[in-house]
């Protein structure tokens, strides 16, 4: 049967089926006919014309309206690269640059595993390969053209001579804790000096190193032991791993320990005690039912005032104007007859002395003798004696605490923002304290100025 009969039998099949579920094909079949418009095509026609516009709309729009670009597919491989006796070429440089135009000249520089990634190649194209080495010297391959087929994701190059080692690159691998801290490895040469600089990670590279030598590999970060590692390099590239000694005790272990001790120290003897002005206005604020914020916005700012926190400042800055040991009597003595105040000394309460200056004394002589700056502590020592002789007043708080505030490493500008730090829970204790049983804070006052006094015109006021 040829394919005209064998279509035309297909649509009496389709007509009958149309009878025996009541659709009314052979009529449309008919009223076509009776038109001159052949039946048979023209279904075939409205069926052509339905899968079309399913696909229209389906296939080739996309979800915002746009018309969808078939891009053809892309893969991204791996180049690997060896030379003739099977060793990887790292370092080399690989340009592939596609047959047909479709792309050009992409590079990329192979890893010390001789790997190179190529992101994003068209699927059915073919690329030919250059590749050099690090000094930009042509290397042969033995096959310098590969097809990228959907499925490729490796391909595996050779050259076709051995690569002569100009120079070799030397990988280290640091093991060990390093408690978060900075590894810096260097490579030393014979004479002693690093070559190519120190660098810092766990996984670094030192390239260029001279085939055939001897090198020590050095390691270390801050708080460990630098540990050292003799290597011996061939004609190859050469993988080492060093692992970090931990610090046993070394002076900048026993600063650090210091320093932290010393910090939490001063927090404890700068923690809130008695109705000092600072607490004071801090619950005159909340006694108004204000809120906590405002509370210790007032006694920052009452602490501030060099009368009450601000002294260390002053007594640094007090330090620093002296000078020198030796100016330090006249100084003092001068002041003193200027009736001027004398930071760091006195208090309304501890009329003896302040307990907490007696402590912060022997820290203050502990981290400035560890740091070097011993003068520090000797010239306050000696303001010290020299107050004591001609005033009799004492040290307070804030004396030793400028000098131990100094050799701590904090700025002067940051002595009483400090104070505030181990100061703020006090403070916060009493505005709760405060709170739960409230009473305005408003203290009487006593005027003694003048009283009788007659009212004058602004305009009559001399
Ligand atoms: C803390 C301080 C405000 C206490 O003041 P106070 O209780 O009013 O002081 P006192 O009543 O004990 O003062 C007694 C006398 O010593 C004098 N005096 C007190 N501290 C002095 C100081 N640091 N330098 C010079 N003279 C001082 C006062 O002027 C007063 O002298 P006078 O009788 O001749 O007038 C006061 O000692 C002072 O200003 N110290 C310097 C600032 C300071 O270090 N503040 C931090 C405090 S923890």
């Amino acid at each position: 049967m040829g394919i005209a009969e064998d279509l035309q039998e297909k649509w009496e099949g389709i007509l009958q089926w149309s009878d025996d579920n009541n659709l009314p094909l052979r009529g449309i079949s008919d009223s076509l006919e009776e038109k001159g418009i052949p039946a048979m095509p023209f279904f075939i026609f409205l069926i052509l014309l339905l899968v079309g516009g399913i696909l229209y709309f389906t296939v080739f729009k996309g979800a915002g309206g746009g018309i969808t670009i078939f891009e053809p597919a892309k893969v991204d491989i791996l180049l690997v690269l060896s030379d003739a006796t099977g060793q990887p070429v790292p370092d080399a440089q690989l340009t592939i640059a596609s047959t047909n135009g479709a792309q050009v000249n992409l590079q990329a520089t192979t890893n010390f595993d001789g790997e190179a990634g190529f992101k994003g190649l068209k699927v059915g194209t073919t690329f030919e390969v250059s590749a050099s080495d690090s000094g930009g010297n042509a290397l042969t391959l033995d096959e310098n053209s590969f097809a990228v087929l959907a499925s490729t994701k490796v391909v595996e190059l050779r050259l076709s001579s051995p690569v002569v080692t100009q120079t070799v690159t030397v990988s280290v691998e640091v093991k060990g804790p390093t408690d978060g801290e900075t590894v810096h490895v260097a490579i030393i040469g014979t004479d002693g000096f690093p070559i190519g600089g120190t660098q810092t990670g766990l996984n670094t590279r030192f390239p260029g190193l001279a085939p055939n030598s001897d090198y020590t590999v050095r390691a270390n970060a801050e708080g460990f032991v630098a540990n050292t590692l003799p290597i011996s390099v061939k004609d190859r590239d050469l993988p080492v791993s060093i692992t970090l000694k931990t610090k046993e005790k070394a002076d900048l272990g026993i600063v650090k320990v210091l320093v932290v001790d010393a910090i939490d120290l001063c927090y404890v003897l700068h923690a809130d005690h008695g109705m000092n002005a600072s607490t004071f206005s801090a619950r005159v604020t909340v006694a108004t039912q204000s809120d906590v914020y405002s509370a210790i916005t007032s006694a920052v700012g009452t602490l501030k005032g060099p009368l009450h926190g601000g002294a260390n400042e002053a007594v640094m800055r007090m330090l620093d104007k002296i000078g020198s040991m030796d100016k330090i009597e006249a100084w003092l003595k001068n002041a003193l007859e200027k009736k001027e105040k004398i930071m760091g000394f006195g208090h309304r309460i501890y009329k003896n002395g302040d307990p907490r200056a007696k402590i912060l004394r022997e820290l203050s002589k502990e981290v400035c003798g560890k740091v070097g700056k011993s003068h520090l502590f000797d010239m306050s020592v000696h303001l010290n004696e020299v107050m004591e002789g001609e005033k009799g007043l004492h040290p307070n708080v804030d004396f030793y605490s400028a000098s131990l505030y100094h050799c701590l490493g904090i700025p002067t500008d940051l002595f009483t923002p400090v104070f505030a730090v181990s100061r703020i829970s006090g403070w916060l204790a009493h505005v709760m304290e405060q709170k739960a049983a409230n009473k305005l804070i408003r203290p009487e006052s006593l005027y003694v100025g003048k009283t009788d006094r007659k009212w004058t015109a602004v305009e009559k006021r001399g």
